[in-house]
């Protein structure tokens, strides 16, 4: 597929018919199953300032918390309990010790024999590997957008060459990897997002999550309008087509726009994974990183596979 068949399918394929062409490609390439990976946002502690992020360092008022081992452990065996396919730990960058969360990964993927995927940002290679050979299996890291100025400008001290540099390292070691990006970014184009599907194509990526951009209050994108979930699930769609055996969530961030439809149009689009979330409530509302940000739980994740005649492997007994 090339940068004009995508810019086609962005802007002017009939949507209807783009969406079914995507399901129609996963169908045929992986089937009816949606795979629900249980989402632990184990910590809010981040050393990073992304401009459009409200966990953002410099947000004095972000609430920062880092869960007890304990407490993971027991927000995993529950997500397990329920019909998660796998557990994925996600925080902020540079939030904990890479040894003490070795030994979690350890303890989590032994003891309840689950794939565990780890979000936690750029880390050196050496922590990297460490997870890797303490368990972990596959590694979430957005690139976020494929426009190296615009990159630049959103991630204050970072560049988009780092970024890919650690997608490749990930792969170097192992990792089954994700990428992904976010659409309607402050001074994003439709040519840069063309760049980014080919991006994830460049990678070979296993993972690829796509979700609006959401202006948080508190951060410098504060007046800034929100990214349209119709061209977010477009993207969807020519993700799936270009890359038909991916794993494709449909995001939290698409929710927050629809929370009635958003999951199910996702799949409808193509996408074959729901995350719904196992922080332990009273943590979960300090992980803002957009306002309003959608909760996805077990009953809702099955609903919504059912609701586009799926399967799925939630337990809701
Ligand atoms: N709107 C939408 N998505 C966001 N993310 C961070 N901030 C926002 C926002 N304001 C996404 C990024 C990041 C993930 C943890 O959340 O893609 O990778
Ligand atoms: Fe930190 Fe991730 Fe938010 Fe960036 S997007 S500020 S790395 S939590």
């Amino acid at each position: 597929m090339t940068h004009k068949d995508l810019l086609h399918i962005l802007t002017s394929e009939d949507a209807s018919t783009l969406f079914r062409r995507a399901e129609d490609t996963l169908l045929a390439n992986r089937g009816r199953h949606v795979f629900i990976r249980g989402l632990i946002e184990f910590s809010s502690i981040c050393r990073r300032n992304c401009r459009y992020c409200g966990l953002r360092a410099q947000n004095s008022n972000a609430r920062r918390y880092l869960l007890k081992s304990e407490q993971i452990l027991k927000a995993a065996a529950n997500a397990k309990a329920l019909g998660a396919d796998s557990i994925v730990l996600q925080s902020g960058e540079g939030a904990c010790d890479a040894g003490w969360l070795a030994e979690l990964v350890r303890e989590i993927s032994q003891s309840l024999k689950v794939a565990v995927t780890l979000s936690v940002g750029e880390c050196p290679p050496a922590h990297y590997r460490l997870w890797r050979c303490n368990g972990a299996s596959r590694y979430l890291l957005k690139h976020e957008t494929s426009d190296p100025d615009l990159y630049a400008a959103l991630h204050p001290g970072y560049t988009l060459n780092q970024r890919i540099s650690c997608l490749r390292t990930l792969a170097e070691l192992g990792y089954e990897v994700g990428s992904g990006f976010m659409i309607g970014l402050p001074g994003q184009t439709m040519d840069s997002i063309a760049n980014d599907i080919l991006l994830c194509k460049d990678l070979n990526v296993a993972m690829a999550g796509v979700g609006p951009f959401i202006p948080h209050a508190q951060t410098p994108l504060k007046d800034c309008a929100t990214g349209s979930a119709e061209l977010t699930l477009r993207v969807i769609s020519a993700l799936r087509l270009v890359l038909p055996k991916a794993n494709l969530p449909a995001t939290t961030a698409l929710a927050t726009l629809d929370p009635t439809n958003g999951h199910i149009s996702g799949l409808q689009a193509g996408a074959n994974v729901l995350m719904p979330n196992f922080t332990p409530a009273e943590f979960a509302g300090s992980y803002r990183i957009y306002d309003n940000k959608n909760r996805l739980d077990m009953a809702s994740a099955a609903l919504a596979v059912e609701a586009c005649n799926r399967t799925h492997s939630c337990s809701l007994n």
